[in-house]
Parts: structure tokens; C-alpha cells; sequence
């Protein structure tokens, strides 16, 4: 599939309003302001445009349910904290094509009826954000975005706010207390956004890729849009390959492709790196189950991986290989989790320190069996009781690794040390119970 959405990104000054608008940008929006609010829903829903965010909610769906009677302002906020781990494409597209994600916010207010569009993005992103300015103030000077755009009566505003970088900023109705100035951490749902988000407004929160996806839509119909991917599955994707692959990055294609032919084509992952042979791949950010090399003949699409127990989520794929250590990953994820838990919610705040430490006594080479059963009895305790889907993320790692690589963590246990061939936390000395 040729690229759509980073079609130029590796052209000088693509990021411009000048190459933007030389290459048919902000067509889209005239074309929509031409459309009811209503007509342009219609189209997205048509589309079968899903989330790229994580979740793969239909994006019509949810400007749907934003209550447009409502005699409050609707918002906009378009999410761009991307923290989770392995996931690097939503900064690709700000930093190279930052009118894209302009025009899919305007589109989107028009559409829900909103003046103002938030784009939240994650504190370590300050070099994204003096791009995101800088055109900002060129498609404001042009007459894109203010007052009256087009002549058309609509007013529409675009604002950027970093956040202070924080994993669970990125979750929506976090990422909304965090934009009205409070702690980062998540509200009880319903009411959810559409009804009660942002200053108690209707609001929609949407992915960055998520919305760069609208002016496609727009612009070429839902058919054209549907029929790029597999049915429910639409539309092109980008999908950020990491760890052990002879070619790491961000790729777009269809969600036709295979997880394998993303992993060992030349075009896209280019195969393991060094020789070594795949050991497992985490398909869709850190928070998801993994794959085994007999698992990879699936779609990498939503449907594709939920159909092999997995989630595409952020399809940020982390590709490991044999000399991995999975108790080791494990406890690497957890170190992570446990930092970025808000502390709203006991089980997460409690349970994700717990696990780690757990974690480390086993890789340390200091754990019992009944370690094991510990592990999966603290990770069924958080997982589903937490007030956001961090504590399902959070738990992940535990219950994918000891279901999968249970033997690796029995011989941890048995041998007091890494047994895995050539990883290099075999050659490493036994530490200290921690
Ligand atoms: C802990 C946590 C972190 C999240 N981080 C992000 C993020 O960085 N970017 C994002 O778009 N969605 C993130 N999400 C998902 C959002 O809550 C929300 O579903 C998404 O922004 C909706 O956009 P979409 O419908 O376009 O996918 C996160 C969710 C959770 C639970």
C-alpha cells in the first residue's frame, strides 16, 4: 500500500504550511465545511474508521454520543501523550506532519460542533511542541484556523498543551484533569467525556493517528478508506517496530499485512537482527499479551491479533529474541508501571510495587515456587479493579509471561539464576534479595 498519512515525512520541509498546502492540504476541511456536522459523522462512521489509540473504538460511533444539544462548548482533545512502551508513531506525524493532525482536529470540531481542539502532548515531546507552535501560527496567519475560516462562519482554535510526562496522562479522562490543571489521574465512568469531559463539557478524546485519518475520509469517501484494510479493519495504519529487528521504525501499511511479514520483510522489519531467531513479539505496546513465532500468520489488524488473544492496541511491536530473558522483561515492565501508576487506585498503586518486587527476587535468583502462584494471585487482583484500564496493563506482563514462559521461571527458582542460553543475564552475578 503506498502511505498516506507519511507519505512526504522524509521530504525536506514537509512539516510547512507551503508543501502542506502545495499538496492538496486543508482541501479536506473546505470540503467538510461544505457538509453538515452531521453529514461529516456520517461519512466517518461509514468509514469504519476505529481508534488508533489503543481501544479501536469507532471514531463515528463516538462523535456520535457526544451530546450536541447541549447548550455547553464541546472540546476537542486530541491525545498525544504517547507514553506507552515501544510506541513512537504519533510524534512522527506531529513533528513531520503537523497540518494533518491540524486539519483532523478542525474536521472533528466541526463535526461535534466544538470552537476549541486541546492537543495534549506528553511533557518529553518540548521539540514536537515548537514545531506544533510554529505552524500553528502559520495556519493561523493563513486564515486555517480563527475566526471565520473559509468565510464560512466557522470559528475554530487549536491550542497545544504539554503535559509533564506521564503514562496514565495519556488515558482519556486523566489526560482531562490534567488539561484543567489537576493531577493526572483517572475520573469514575459515566459519565463519560461525551456527556461530561473537559470543564464538564461534551468533549471527544481522540488518538493523534486517529484523527490524521479524518481528512482521507473526507477528502476520498468512507468506501475508499474501508476498502484499504479488511472489513471493520479500514483504512492505512503505522505500526512502530522495536527491539530485536534488523530494521526498527515506524511503517504504514495496510492492516491486510501480516504480524510475520512485518517482523522479517525487507520492507518493514527486515527479519531478526544478528542471526537469532524470533523468541515472542508483543504486538500492540507493553500492556498486551504476547505472540509466539507459530502465532504470527494473523492480520495485523484489530480483529487479526484479538483473534490470537492478543490486542493490536498502540501497534507498537516489541520484538524480542532468544537471548531474552522473559522474567527479566517481565520485571523491566513492571519497573515501569510501578513508576508511572497514578496511586489513584490501591490495587495499582499497591499491586504494581508488589509484583515488581516480586519479580526481582525470582530474576535475582532468590524466588520460591510459591512465588509463582503469589504473582499471578497479586496480577488477577489488580486487573479489572482499577478505575482505568492502567491496572490491566499494569498486570499484563505477569499473567502473559508466567502463562507462557512458566519454565523459564521455574528454572530462575530451581537454579537461583537466568538459564536462558546466551542472555546476558546468565553471566550475570546473583544480587541481593531485595
Ligand atoms: C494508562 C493509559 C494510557 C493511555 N495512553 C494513551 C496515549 O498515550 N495516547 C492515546 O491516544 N491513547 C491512550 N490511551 C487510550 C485513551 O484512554 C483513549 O482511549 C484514546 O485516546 C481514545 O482515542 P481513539 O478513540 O482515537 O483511540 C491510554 C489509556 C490508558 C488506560
Amino acid at each position: 500500500m503506498e502511505p498516506i498519512l507519511t507519505k512526504y515525512v522524509k521530504q525536506p520541509g514537509a512539516a510547512t504550511l507551503e508543501f502542506y498546502t502545495k499538496t492538496g492540504g486543508y482541501d479536506a476541511l473546505k470540503k467538510a465545511l461544505t457538509m453538515t456536522p452531521d453529514a461529516v459523522v456520517e461519512q466517518v462512521k461509514q468509514s469504519g474508521l476505529r481508534g488508533r489509540g489503543g481501544a479501536g473504538f469507532p471514531t463515528g460511533m463516538k462523535w456520535q454520543f457526544v451530546d450536541k444539544k447541549s447548550p455547553k462548548p464541546k472540546y476537542i482533545c486530541c491525545n498525544a501523550d504517547e507514553s506507552e512502551p515501544g510506541t513512537f508513531k504519533d510524534h512522527v506525524l506531529m513533528e513531520r506532519n503537523p497540518h494533518l493532525v491540524f486539519e483532523g482536529c478542525l474536521i472533528a470540531c466541526h463535526a461535534i460542533g466544538a470552537k476549541v481542539a486541546y492537543i495534549y502532548i506528553r511533557g518529553e515531546f518540548y521539540h514536537v511542541q515548537l514545531v506544533l507552535e510554529r505552524e500553528l501560527a502559520k495556519a493561523r496567519a493563513a486564515g486555517f484556523i480563527g475566526k471565520n475560516i473559509f468565510g464560512t462562519g466557522f470559528d475554530c482554535e487549536i491550542y497545544v498543551h504539554r503535559g509533564a510526562g506521564a503514562y496514565e496522562a495519556g488515558e482519556e479522562t486523566a489526560l482531562i484533569e490534567s488539561l484543567e490543571g489537576k493531577k493526572a489521574q483517572p475520573r469514575l465512568k459515566p459519565p463519560f467525556p461525551a456527556v461530561a469531559g473537559l470543564y464538564g463539557c461534551p468533549t471527544a478524546v481522540n488518538n493523534v493517528e486517529t484523527l490524521c485519518n479524518v481528512p482521507f475520509i473526507i477528502a476520498n469517501g468512507p468506501e475508499a478508506f474501508a476498502k484499504l484494510g479488511p472489513e471493520k479493519n479500514g483504512g492505512p495504519k503505522l505500526y512502530c517496530l522495536s527491539g530485536h529487528v534488523n530494521k526498527p521504525g515506524v511503517y504504514e501499511t495496510s492492516m491486510h499485512t501480516t504480524v510475520r511479514e512485518l517482523i522479517y520483510d525487507p520492507k518493514f522489519g527486515g527479519g531478526i537482527r544478528g542471526g537469532h531467531q524470533l523468541k515472542c513479539v508483543i504486538p500492540g505496546g507493553s500492556s498486551v499479551p504476547v505472540l509466539l513465532p507459530e502465532q504470527l500468520d494473523i492480520p495485523a489488524s484489530f480483529d487479526g491479533v484479538a483473534g490470537a488473544g492478543s490486542m493490536l492496541g498502540s501497534a507498537g511491536m516489541i520484538v524480542m529474541d532468544e537471548t531474552t530473558c522473559m522474567v527479566w522483561a517481565a520485571q523491566n515492565l513492571l519497573y515501569f508501571y510501578k513508576h508511572e501508576s497514578c496511586g489513584k487506585c490501591t490495587p495499582c498503586r499497591e499491586g504494581g510495587d508488589w509484583l515488581h518486587k516480586l519479580l526481582m527476587k525470582v530474576e535475582s535468583g532468590h524466588g520460591e515456587m510459591r512465588d509463582l502462584d503469589l504473582l499471578l494471585s497479586v496480577a488477577n487482583n489488580i486487573a479489572g479493579k482499577t478505575l482505568c484500564a492502567f491496572g490491566d496493563a499494569a498486570a499484563t506482563p505477569v499473567l502473559t509471561t508466567v502463562k507462557t514462559f512458566r519454565a523459564e521461571y521455574e528454572a530462575h527458582i530451581r537454579e537461583g539464576r537466568c538459564t536462558v542460553p546466551s542472555s546476558w543475564r546468565a553471566s550475570r552475578p546473583v544480587l541481593a534479595a531485595h
